[in-house]
């Protein structure tokens, strides 16, 4: 019907392939004056305004964002949900930090109502950043994991998300068993993957917090549940690895853990790997599972500097996608998790482009959670989940953008110096879900 039809007209770019394997003209789409119609929450139809305006319904009036750019909407791959509240914690790097702040945050997820009030908090910073799609930790709590997709299932995003699994080296308020985790997971799964958009990930927090016998549960869920996603940490920080190869000596190595207990594999996405061996890395790109880089966290905790190139080599390349992980992280925004991202990489003499970053921001994201033939994208088929960047957002921005030469150096200088002021609208399923410059809803009284 055309009441669920919306068009937005303006510059559109998007992917279709993976830049770091193909060449430009294969993996990058710009269209300068383009059309979106949208139908049902689904693109319908993106090209040139051109060629496409005869193909509007009648008495659909295109939302025209001249000079502003239309990319698909943000996948963060990696994001702590029940730690918004404690980003910008001071003093320490990953196991302190967890103790001292995490562990004790993550305690009033117990509280449901906390739970929501939180989610809700993140969901709308989410789309005020332009993220549409996020893989997300929650509490060991199931009542935390109701609360989150309740929220997203609220605004019709596309969220993963699952319980934290973790019985041991945590606090005993914080800690499950491998056969309560195992179960509460089950019925997890079973009331929400596939309710509406919400998809469910099985979620050994890391392995220094995992018994065997709950890895085996773990395990045993995903081959159990084959569309389901799975997250979990590895290779953060090296104080990490050597508690990991201290506690399972039997094994080669800290992705070695993982992968006895068979949770590699596609729909599997591993954060940070800042410290994966060049075989670690093979084994990867092997299994098709995929590494989150989280630069911001990975600053801010001191934990090291991820290996992009090395990650993305041709001969045998890795999914990777961008993560912030708050609260380790310190931004939601993808566009400023992609400046971090440019300078780690020149820390490593490798200089990292627009066009890559903002394919791993969305498409990346998308193929590193086994979603991109529903999201990521702008071609038709896809649901309709997008966002207006606005390269005029501060007069800082105006100015140097008025000088750029090209959409890739206008994506560049966004990447470097956008934040959430340079998201003007998200889209959500087709409808606008954020909208920056809107009137603010007056307060009662
Ligand atoms: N490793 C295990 N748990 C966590 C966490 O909550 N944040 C980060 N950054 N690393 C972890
Ligand atoms: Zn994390």
């Amino acid at each position: 019907s055309s009441a669920a039809v919306t068009a937005v007209r303006g510059p559109l770019v998007w992917f279709r392939d993976d830049p770091f394997l193909h060449d430009r003209d294969e993996s990058f789409v710009h269209i300068e004056d383009g059309l979106l119609i949208c139908a049902d929450g689904r693109i319908t139809a993106a090209g040139p305004y051109s060629a496409l305006r005869e193909r509007l319904p009648a008495g659909t009036v295109p939302v025209h964002y001249p000079d502003q750019v239309i990319v698909p909407g943000f996948v963060d791959t990696h994001v702590h949900y029940v730690q918004t509240g404690i980003i910008a914690a001071f003093g320490s790097q990953l196991i302190d930090w967890l103790n001292h702040y995490t562990f004790v945050e993550e305690q009033r997820f117990s509280d449901a109502g906390y739970a929501r009030r939180i989610a809700s908090g993140f969901c709308d910073e989410l789309l005020r950043n332009g993220t549409t799609t996020a893989l997300t930790f929650c509490a060991v709590y199931p009542q935390s994991v109701d609360a989150l997709f309740e929220e997203a299932s609220r605004r019709n995003m596309r969220i993963a998300a699952g319980k934290v699994l973790m019985d041991r080296n945590a606090p005993d308020a914080l800690l499950d068993t491998a056969e309560t985790g195992y179960a509460d997971s089950k019925a997890l799964i079973a009331r929400w993957h596939g309710t509406g958009r919400n998809l469910y990930a099985i979620t050994p927090r890391f392995a220094p917090t995992s018994t065997p016998a709950q890895l085996e549960a773990a395990g045993a869920l995903r081959r159990e549940h084959p569309g389901v996603l799975t997250q979990t940490h590895v290779s953060e920080n090296t104080g990490e690895i050597s508690w990991v190869r201290s506690l399972f000596p039997e094994r080669r190595g800290y992705l070695d853990v993982y992968d006895h207990y068979g949770l590699l594999g596609p729909r599997t996405v591993l954060a940070h790997g800042v410290h994966l061996t060049g075989r670690e890395r093979d084994r990867c790109a092997e299994t098709g599972t995929a590494v989150s880089h989280c630069p911001t966290s990975n600053l801010f905790l001191g934990s090291g500097l991820f290996h992009l190139h090395d990650a993305k080599d041709p001969r045998r390349p890795m999914l990777v996608g961008l993560g912030t992980d708050i609260g380790a992280g310190t931004s939601f925004s993808l566009l400023a998790t992609m400046n971090e991202a440019y300078k780690v990489a020149e820390l490593g003499n490798y200089p990292l482009d627009a066009v890559k970053s903002f394919y791993l921001a969305t498409l990346g994201g998308a193929q590193a959670m086994g979603i991109a033939d529903r999201v990521g994208s702008l071609e038709p088929g896809h649901e309709a989940d997008f966002v207006v960047l606005d390269p005029r957002a501060t007069p800082l921005l105006a100015e140097r953008a008025s000088r750029v030469g090209d959409i890739e150096e206008l994506l560049f200088v966004l990447a470097v110096m956008g934040d959430d002021r340079t998201v003007r609208a998200t889209y959500v399923a087709g409808a606008l879900a954020h909208d920056r410059d809107a009137a603010p809803v007056p307060r009662g009284g």
